[in-house]
Protein backbone atom coordinates (compact mmCIF):
# COMPACT_ATOMS: atom_id res chain seq x y z
CA UNK A 1 0.00 0.00 0.00
CA UNK A 2 1.61 3.43 -1.21
CA UNK A 3 0.30 6.52 0.12
CA UNK A 4 1.08 9.75 -1.64
CA UNK A 5 -0.76 13.71 -1.99
CA UNK A 6 -2.98 13.77 -4.95
CA UNK A 7 -2.42 15.79 -7.71
CA UNK A 8 -4.65 17.32 -10.51
CA UNK A 9 -3.64 14.02 -12.46
CA UNK A 10 -5.33 11.98 -10.41
CA UNK A 11 -8.60 13.62 -10.59
CA UNK A 12 -9.96 11.25 -13.81
CA UNK A 13 -9.39 7.81 -11.66
CA UNK A 14 -10.43 9.62 -8.12
CA UNK A 15 -13.66 10.19 -9.94
CA UNK A 16 -13.97 6.73 -11.70
CA UNK A 17 -13.88 5.47 -8.12
CA UNK A 18 -16.22 8.04 -6.28
CA UNK A 19 -18.52 7.71 -8.80
CA UNK A 20 -19.00 3.97 -8.47
CA UNK A 21 -18.77 4.41 -4.71
CA UNK A 22 -21.27 7.00 -4.42
CA UNK A 23 -23.79 6.01 -7.58
CA UNK A 24 -26.29 8.39 -6.52
CA UNK A 25 -24.20 11.60 -4.62
CA UNK A 26 -21.18 11.85 -5.85
CA UNK A 27 -18.95 14.82 -6.05
CA UNK A 28 -18.34 16.64 -9.71
CA UNK A 29 -15.49 16.63 -11.45
CA UNK A 30 -15.30 20.40 -10.83
CA UNK A 31 -15.85 20.02 -7.22
CA UNK A 32 -12.97 17.32 -6.93
CA UNK A 33 -10.55 19.49 -8.88
CA UNK A 34 -10.79 22.58 -6.92
CA UNK A 35 -10.85 20.64 -3.24
CA UNK A 36 -7.63 19.11 -4.28
CA UNK A 37 -6.27 22.10 -5.57
CA UNK A 38 -7.22 24.40 -2.66
CA UNK A 39 -4.63 25.69 -0.14
CA UNK A 40 -7.04 24.35 2.71
CA UNK A 41 -7.35 20.86 1.49
CA UNK A 42 -5.12 18.01 2.18
CA UNK A 43 -5.83 14.86 -0.39
CA UNK A 44 -4.29 11.69 -0.56
CA UNK A 45 -4.46 8.43 -2.54
CA UNK A 46 -3.29 4.92 -1.90
CA UNK A 47 -2.20 2.69 -5.21
CA UNK A 48 -1.50 -1.11 -5.23
CA UNK A 49 0.80 -1.80 -8.04
CA UNK A 50 0.54 1.87 -9.92
CA UNK A 51 -3.72 1.52 -9.65
CA UNK A 52 -5.42 4.12 -7.48
CA UNK A 53 -7.40 2.03 -5.37
CA UNK A 54 -8.48 4.42 -2.68
CA UNK A 55 -8.50 8.51 -1.99
CA UNK A 56 -9.42 10.73 0.97
CA UNK A 57 -9.10 14.01 1.58
CA UNK A 58 -9.11 16.65 4.48
CA UNK A 59 -10.10 20.25 4.95
CA UNK A 60 -7.92 21.89 7.74
CA UNK A 61 -8.05 25.73 7.42
CA UNK A 62 -4.26 26.67 8.37
CA UNK A 63 -4.50 28.59 12.19
CA UNK A 64 -8.27 27.31 12.66
CA UNK A 65 -8.57 24.56 15.48
CA UNK A 66 -11.34 21.99 13.64
CA UNK A 67 -10.84 20.44 10.31
CA UNK A 68 -13.52 18.33 8.55
CA UNK A 69 -12.63 14.79 6.91
CA UNK A 70 -14.19 15.47 3.74
CA UNK A 71 -14.11 12.21 2.14
CA UNK A 72 -12.46 8.35 2.24
CA UNK A 73 -13.14 5.64 -0.59
CA UNK A 74 -11.63 2.18 -1.06
CA UNK A 75 -12.26 0.51 -3.92
CA UNK A 76 -14.60 -2.40 -3.64
CA UNK A 77 -11.97 -4.96 -4.31
CA UNK A 78 -9.83 -3.79 -1.69
CA UNK A 79 -11.95 -2.93 1.26
CA UNK A 80 -11.61 -4.90 4.66
CA UNK A 81 -8.22 -5.34 4.94
CA UNK A 82 -7.31 -2.28 7.04
CA UNK A 83 -7.06 0.45 3.72
CA UNK A 84 -9.38 2.34 4.84
CA UNK A 85 -8.00 2.94 8.38
CA UNK A 86 -4.95 3.44 7.19
CA UNK A 87 -6.12 6.57 5.00
CA UNK A 88 -8.36 7.82 7.76
CA UNK A 89 -4.93 8.15 10.25
CA UNK A 90 -3.32 9.71 7.79
CA UNK A 91 -5.76 12.17 7.67
CA UNK A 92 -5.82 12.71 11.49
CA UNK A 93 -2.70 13.00 11.62
CA UNK A 94 -2.22 15.45 9.18
CA UNK A 95 -4.73 17.32 11.22
CA UNK A 96 -2.68 16.84 14.27
CA UNK A 97 0.28 18.24 12.52
CA UNK A 98 -1.63 21.81 11.79
CA UNK A 99 -2.76 21.73 15.68
CA UNK A 100 -6.04 20.69 14.89
CA UNK A 101 -8.69 20.48 18.18
CA UNK A 102 -11.43 18.81 16.74
CA UNK A 103 -12.50 16.69 13.83
CA UNK A 104 -15.51 16.77 12.11
CA UNK A 105 -17.44 14.79 9.60
CA UNK A 106 -20.57 13.73 7.97
CA UNK A 107 -21.68 10.16 7.52
CA UNK A 108 -24.78 8.59 5.72
CA UNK A 109 -27.35 7.03 8.60
CA UNK A 110 -27.24 3.68 6.03
CA UNK A 111 -23.49 3.45 5.68
CA UNK A 112 -22.80 1.36 8.83
CA UNK A 113 -19.60 0.04 7.79
CA UNK A 114 -18.22 3.50 7.29
CA UNK A 115 -19.49 4.58 11.04
CA UNK A 116 -18.13 1.69 12.64
CA UNK A 117 -14.55 2.64 11.63
CA UNK A 118 -15.29 6.18 12.60
CA UNK A 119 -16.29 5.53 16.25
CA UNK A 120 -12.95 2.36 16.19
CA UNK A 121 -11.15 5.51 15.74
CA UNK A 122 -13.00 7.77 18.79
CA UNK A 123 -15.81 9.83 16.77
CA UNK A 124 -19.02 10.50 18.64
CA UNK A 125 -21.92 11.31 17.32
CA UNK A 126 -22.89 15.01 17.87
CA UNK A 127 -26.03 14.82 16.11
CA UNK A 128 -28.00 14.61 12.63
CA UNK A 129 -29.19 16.21 9.54
CA UNK A 130 -32.67 15.00 8.40
CA UNK A 131 -32.80 13.97 4.93
CA UNK A 132 -29.35 15.42 4.27
CA UNK A 133 -28.12 13.23 1.54
CA UNK A 134 -30.95 13.91 -1.47
CA UNK A 135 -31.96 11.87 -3.95
CA UNK A 136 -32.26 9.56 -1.36
CA UNK A 137 -33.54 11.25 1.89
CA UNK A 138 -31.22 9.65 4.32
CA UNK A 139 -30.12 11.66 7.20
CA UNK A 140 -26.43 12.79 7.75
CA UNK A 141 -25.10 11.66 11.11
CA UNK A 142 -22.51 14.32 12.35
CA UNK A 143 -19.70 13.20 14.26
CA UNK A 144 -16.95 14.59 15.65
CA UNK A 145 -13.26 13.76 17.28
CA UNK A 146 -11.51 15.39 19.80
CA UNK A 147 -7.81 15.04 18.04
CA UNK A 148 -5.67 15.55 21.20
CA UNK A 149 -7.48 12.75 22.78
CA UNK A 150 -7.07 10.79 19.93
CA UNK A 151 -3.24 11.60 19.59
CA UNK A 152 -2.66 10.51 23.14
CA UNK A 153 -4.61 7.29 22.49
CA UNK A 154 -2.39 6.77 19.42
CA UNK A 155 0.97 7.14 20.97
CA UNK A 156 -0.06 4.86 24.33
CA UNK A 157 -0.72 2.37 21.74
CA UNK A 158 2.62 2.67 20.00
CA UNK A 159 4.46 2.68 23.50
CA UNK A 160 2.61 -0.40 24.50
CA UNK A 161 3.68 -2.10 20.87
CA UNK A 162 7.25 -0.76 21.74
CA UNK A 163 6.94 -3.15 24.81
CA UNK A 164 5.48 -6.23 23.65
CA UNK A 165 8.18 -6.23 20.54
C1 LIG B 1 -15.76 2.96 4.57
C2 LIG B 1 -14.53 2.39 3.84
C3 LIG B 1 -13.61 3.56 3.42
C4 LIG B 1 -13.76 1.48 4.82
O1 LIG B 1 -12.57 1.06 4.19
P1 LIG B 1 -12.02 -0.43 4.36
O2 LIG B 1 -10.63 -0.47 3.82
O3 LIG B 1 -13.00 -1.39 3.81
O4 LIG B 1 -12.02 -0.56 5.95
P2 LIG B 1 -10.92 -1.26 6.88
O5 LIG B 1 -10.56 -2.59 6.33
O6 LIG B 1 -9.82 -0.29 7.15
O7 LIG B 1 -11.77 -1.49 8.22
C5 LIG B 1 -11.91 -0.45 9.15
C6 LIG B 1 -13.13 -0.70 10.01
O8 LIG B 1 -14.31 -0.49 9.24
C7 LIG B 1 -15.33 -1.38 9.69
N1 LIG B 1 -15.63 -2.34 8.64
C8 LIG B 1 -14.91 -2.61 7.52
N2 LIG B 1 -15.56 -3.52 6.75
C9 LIG B 1 -16.71 -3.82 7.42
C10 LIG B 1 -17.82 -4.66 7.13
N3 LIG B 1 -17.88 -5.38 6.00
N4 LIG B 1 -18.83 -4.70 8.01
C11 LIG B 1 -18.81 -3.95 9.15
N5 LIG B 1 -17.79 -3.12 9.47
C12 LIG B 1 -16.75 -3.07 8.62
C13 LIG B 1 -14.75 -2.10 10.91
O9 LIG B 1 -14.98 -1.28 12.04
C14 LIG B 1 -13.28 -2.09 10.57
O10 LIG B 1 -12.47 -2.25 11.69
P3 LIG B 1 -11.95 -3.72 12.12
O11 LIG B 1 -11.28 -4.29 10.93
O12 LIG B 1 -11.03 -3.45 13.25
O13 LIG B 1 -13.19 -4.49 12.49
C15 LIG B 1 -14.93 1.55 2.60
O14 LIG B 1 -15.83 0.58 3.01
C16 LIG B 1 -15.55 2.34 1.46
O15 LIG B 1 -14.83 2.92 0.64
N6 LIG B 1 -16.90 2.37 1.39
C17 LIG B 1 -17.61 3.08 0.32
C18 LIG B 1 -17.39 4.57 0.41
C19 LIG B 1 -17.84 5.11 1.74
O16 LIG B 1 -18.86 4.73 2.28
N7 LIG B 1 -17.02 6.04 2.29
C20 LIG B 1 -17.30 6.70 3.55
C21 LIG B 1 -18.15 7.88 3.31
S1 LIG B 1 -18.52 8.74 4.83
Amino acid sequence: MTLRAAGPADVEAIMALERASFPTDAWSDAMMREEIASPHGWYIVDEEAGRLVGYAGLRAVRGAQDADVQTITIAESARGRGRGRTLLRALLAEAADRRVHDVFLEVRADNPVAQALYVSEGFLEIGRRPRYYQPDDVDAVVMKLDLRGWAARDAASADDAGVCT
